[in-house]
């Protein structure tokens, strides 16, 4: 069927909010999975911030929220998403502290530094794992973290019909020590990487198959709507046929030690040790002066 050979991509957005409306996720994942993912990350505090990039209705945005202290922002490209996140957010008592706003992941409305932690669910293929890891960081505090689903291979080898299958949803889609070394070149260190368990699928598409099938009743006779379940449907067959081939991981990790600020370090060390003896003949060791005003 043509349809099949569709990505998410190439749909009319409206009709995909449309069907994820009222939902409490837009993609796979639990409240377990979010606790779990949560424990490895330390010394969160009521002052601490955390930014929910692609948060959808916010379902685990509110997990966050009652599950630590911090002041948090939710960001979705989709009004329709915010507007159900901050009812749910009012309605969990958590609207003090949980705030939904509209905003594109591509331009984020945040100042440097301004993050203890940066959590995104099910979404960061949407700018792409590398280029969101590389361009978010700059919105972590020094010893913030990252903590994010992406979808992984499992295995170096796998079917032709899987692999063109990704190859064209999301070509990004690699194995996990390819994923582990972007993590590193885009300058963190990886603090807890694992792979989700199966349930956070077949529950995702359990949930999917009777709401697929009132969502073809309601929009009966629209091209897209039709090509929409069509698509999603052959998602969850693939899936069901290759699940042992690929899956979702979890990857916490925080800002290493910059590069320049590691030069910076050997640099002043070689001129500390350069100098040491010098500055001891004179008997007065210690910080070197700003500009040399021994001799
Ligand atoms: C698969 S859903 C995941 C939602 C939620 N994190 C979850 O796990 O249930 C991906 C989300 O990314 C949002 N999104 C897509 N492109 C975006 C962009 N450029 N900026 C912000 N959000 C975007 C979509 O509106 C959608 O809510």
């Amino acid at each position: 069927m043509e349809n099949e050979k569709l990505t998410i991509h190439e749909f009319d957005l409206s009709i995909i909010c449309d069907f994820f409306a009222n939902t409490k996720r837009q993609g796979p994942g639990s409240p377990e999975e979010t606790l779990k993912a949560l424990s490895f990350i330390e010394g969160l505090t009521p002052k601490s911030k955390i930014a929910d990039i692609g948060c959808g209705t916010g379902g685990q945005t509110m997990v966050l929220g009652q599950n630590t202290p911090c002041q948090i922002i939710g960001i979705d490209a989709w009004s329709g998403f915010i507007n159900e996140f901050n009812l749910d957010a009012r309605h969990n008592n958590l609207q003090d502290r949980v705030k939904g706003i509209v905003g594109d992941m591509e331009d984020l409305p945040f100042r440097e530094g301004e993050f203890d932690l940066i959590w995104c669910e099910g979404a960061i293929y949407n700018i792409g794992f590398e280029r969101g890891l590389k361009e978010w960081r700059k919105f972590l505090k020094q010893g913030g973290y990252i903590a994010v689903t992406e979808n992984t291979w499992f295995s170096d080898e796998r079917p032709a019909e899987i692999q063109e299958f990704w190859d064209k949803a999301y070509p990004q889609i690699d194995i996990i020590p390819n994923k582990v070394a972007q993590m590193n070149k885009a300058g963190y260190l990886p603090v807890a990487t694992y792979m989700l368990p199966e349930t956070i699928w077949t529950d995702y598409y359990t949930w999917q198959a009777p709401r697929l099938e009132s969502f073809l009743q309601k929009h009966k006779g629209n091209k897209t709507a039709e090509e929409f379940v069509a698509m999603e449907r052959n998602e969850a067959r693939l899936y069901y046929k290759y699940k042992a081939y690929y899956g979702y991981m979890f990857k916490c990790s925080k800002p290493g030690v910059p590069r320049n600020r590691n030069f910076a370090f050997y640099k002043q060390l070689i001129f500390w040790l350069l100098n040491f003896r010098k500055w001891a003949l004179r008997g007065k060791p210690g910080l070197p002066p700003k500009k040399c005003a021994w001799s």
